[in-house]
């Protein structure tokens, strides 16, 4: 796919099929993360990939005693009959973190990120940002993120749902950020 219509067609994913992608699919998202821009060259980044059906149920059962009310019912809406899932079901859950002593790493995550969506894009694939295991949830499930392999001293700044797609995204919310141009 051309880079340029990659961009224009990476949309969020919010309903994934159970089937797991192959190694070689999630071993090319994994290299667009690693190929994306550090600050100072700093490369702090630890991306935990899980696959593991009894971590994501685990996961998701703290993540929804920490979640407010309004955001469970909307998670509800969105997963149906599939029930509450922070990552909406995905096979594939990535969670990025990286040391927090350094001022850019929130925006090492974010470029790491946006470049695992747009490789999922090129290889079919859906995705979207987890927000969930951030800020002060991150402390919270310490434990979890421990045993997932995310480094004692890393903040998490976002995560990765990652599969097949099961339903096509929602319509696309026109975009109307502006942008001026000095010539
Ligand atoms: C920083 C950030 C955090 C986000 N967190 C979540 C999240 O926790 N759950 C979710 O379903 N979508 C999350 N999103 C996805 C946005 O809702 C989505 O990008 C937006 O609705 C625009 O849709 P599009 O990505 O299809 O263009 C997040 C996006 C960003 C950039």
């Amino acid at each position: 796919m051309d880079a340029i219509e990659c961009l224009g067609s990476r949309r969020t994913c919010r309903a994934f099929k159970p089937d797991m992608p192959t190694d070689e699919e999630i071993s090319a998202v994994l290299g667009a993360a690693l190929n994306a821009p550090s600050g100072m060259s700093r490369f702090t980044r630890h991306f935990a990939v899980i696959t593991n059906a009894d971590w994501l149920a685990r996961m998701n059962a703290r993540v929804r005693t920490l979640a407010g009310d309004a955001s469970v019912a909307s998670n509800l809406e969105r997963n149906g009959e599939k029930g509450y899932s922070c990552n909406y079901h995905s096979p594939v859950f990535i969670v990025v973190s990286a040391d927090p002593a350094y001022p850019t790493s929130r925006d090492d995550c974010a470029c790491a990120l946006e470049s695992m969506f747009l490789a999922a894009t090129a290889l079919g694939l859906g995705s979207c940002w987890i927000n969930q295991l951030g800020g002060d949830n991150c402390e919270k499930l310490r434990d979890l993120l421990r045993e997932a392999g995310v480094p004692e001293n890393h903040r998490v700044y976002g995560c990765c749902a990652l599969g097949y797609p099961a339903a096509p995204s929602a319509p696309k919310k026109p975009r109307t950020e502006k942008i001026t141009y000095l010539k």
